[in-house]
């Protein structure tokens, strides 16, 4: 799918990942529409990369409905769908207040869900790209990160479901599954980011894959390539996976 001049909405686009996508797409040609809940940091963003700014809370349930009916009162359609919004929970379980788990659930699962039945009737009779930004707690789960990484293997199968189904369309999909990347995310989850390793990697890494699955119709994309070996690891030989993961976490 061509970059240049396709009409792309991004969510999550007021911080870390989104904003540097907004970035490596207009850069691109690609007529983006930022859509994000702070309204000055997306107006900022606007006047420095001439996207449109869409503010728009996900977490109401109808709200993925309500943007995209505001977008495509603008444009005929959309051709790329970037569901990137996200919000992260750290702790035990057992401690979590009752509403993040709605949060969660509500803007990194349900709001997708919608923008993308939204934006699939355009698309059908078009074509266009689907991409996910999903997680690599959704791949492996994580310990106090529970609610989090259920709701990225949601989004994450999701997505994987649609692929073969959407096909036909000429709709493309992709997940791109980054590892830890610095954005406010963590600080925003209310726990930092502790361990010296893996390093975390600047958002302008995840843009550049996510730009390149777009472009290269590529169903899956790791930042870095090589958490796939963890991954695999647990597929193939999840006994030794669980060993190593209480060894080295
Ligand atoms: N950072 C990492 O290490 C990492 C790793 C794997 C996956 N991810 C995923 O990458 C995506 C982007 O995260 P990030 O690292 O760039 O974090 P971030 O800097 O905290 O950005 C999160 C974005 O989501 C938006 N958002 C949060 N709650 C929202 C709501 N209720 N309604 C609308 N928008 C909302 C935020 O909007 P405002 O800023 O306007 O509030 C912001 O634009 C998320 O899906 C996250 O799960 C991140």
């Amino acid at each position: 799918m061509r970059l240049t001049g396709a009409v792309v909405l991004v969510t999550g686009a007021s911080s870390g990942i989104g904003a540097a996508v907004v970035r490596r797409l207009t850069r691109a040609g690609s007529r983006v529409l930022a859509a994000g809940r702070d309204p000055e940091r997306l107006a900022r963003l606007a006047a420095e990369t001439g996207a449109a700014a869409l503010p728009a809370d996900l977490a109401r349930p109808g709200a993925g409905r309500d943007l995209a009916d505001r977008v495509l009162d603008r444009h005929p359609r959309v051709d790329v769908l970037v569901n990137n919004a996200g919000v992260g929970w750290a702790g035990r379980f057992a401690e979590m207040p009752d509403t993040v788990a709605d949060e969660l659930l509500a803007v990194n699962l349900r709001a997708p869900i919608e923008l993308t039945r939204a934006v699939l009737p355009g698309m059908r009779r078009h074509g266009g790209h689907l991409a996910f930004v999903g997680s690599i707690a959704g791949r492996l789960g994580v310990a106090e990160e529970a609610v989090y990484a259920a709701s990225k293997a949601g989004l994450d199968i999701f997505a994987q479901s649609l692929r073969p189904e959407l096909a036909r369309h000429r709709i493309t999909v992709s997940v791109v599954v980054p590892g830890v990347v610095d954005t406010p995310f963590f600080a925003r989850r209310g726990q930092a980011y502790r361990r010296r390793r893996p390093r975390p990697l600047p958002p302008e890494r995840v843009a550049d894959a996510l730009a390149d699955a777009i472009v290269r119709d590529r169903a899956e994309v790791y930042v870095p390539g090589w958490l796939r070996l963890p991954v695999a690891v647990r597929g193939l030989q999840p006994a030794v996976y669980r060993r190593l993961a209480a060894r080295f976490g």
